[in-house]
């Protein structure tokens, strides 16, 4: 029973860290196309909200499908890089999103300045490691993965 809820976890973690890192891509890259085109910075904050519940979910499911591994200190080490870079990504992406809430309930849009597009590229670039690492744990490692290599 326990080896069904190890293996349930292990996927889940690898089916939802996918949607924060497209929608967060796509929502930055929607930003700094978005010139004054009011549809594509809407769109982009619609992006961002969704994609910061994913760094959450991320993360929730990140810690369930790590606790398998606690007894292997080798494991868990190259586990830990991975995981610390992932509450970053989630700081970053819970800050920005509070922020540009902030500044539409004042009536402009954060997502816009140049401050913004600044924070949320240093965001995507915590981000992409994170998930680079996510990657290696699995392909390097064989964590979580019963597989063939050739
Ligand atoms: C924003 C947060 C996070 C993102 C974007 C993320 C991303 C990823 C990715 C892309 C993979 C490879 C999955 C695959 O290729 O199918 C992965 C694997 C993994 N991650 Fe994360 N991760 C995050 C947070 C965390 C946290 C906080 C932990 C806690 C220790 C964690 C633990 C793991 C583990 C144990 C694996 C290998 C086994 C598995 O896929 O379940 N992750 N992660």
């Amino acid at each position: 029973m326990s080896d069904f809820f190890e293996n349930l976890f292990n996927h889940v973690h690898s089916a939802t860290t996918h949607f924060p890192i497209a929608l967060l891509f796509v929502s930055v890259g929607m930003d700094y196309f978005a010139g004054k085109r009011p549809g594509l910075r809407s769109g982009a904050w619609l992006l961002l909200v969704l994609g910061t519940l994913g760094t959450i979910a991320a993360t929730v499911t990140g810690l369930v499908a790590h606790l398998a591994y606690e007894d292997d200190s080798v494991l868990l080490s190259v586990i830990d890089r991975h995981q610390y870079l992932g509450f970053a990504t989630t700081a970053l992406f819970v800050g920005l999103t509070a922020w540009r809430w902030r500044s539409m309930r004042r009536g402009g849009d954060a997502g816009g300045t140049r401050a913004y597009l600044v924070v949320a590229l240093a965001g995507l670039a915590v981000l992409g490691l994170t998930g680079f690492l996510g990657g290696n744990l699995l392909m390097e490692w064989g964590i979580g993965v019963k597989g063939v290599t050739r």
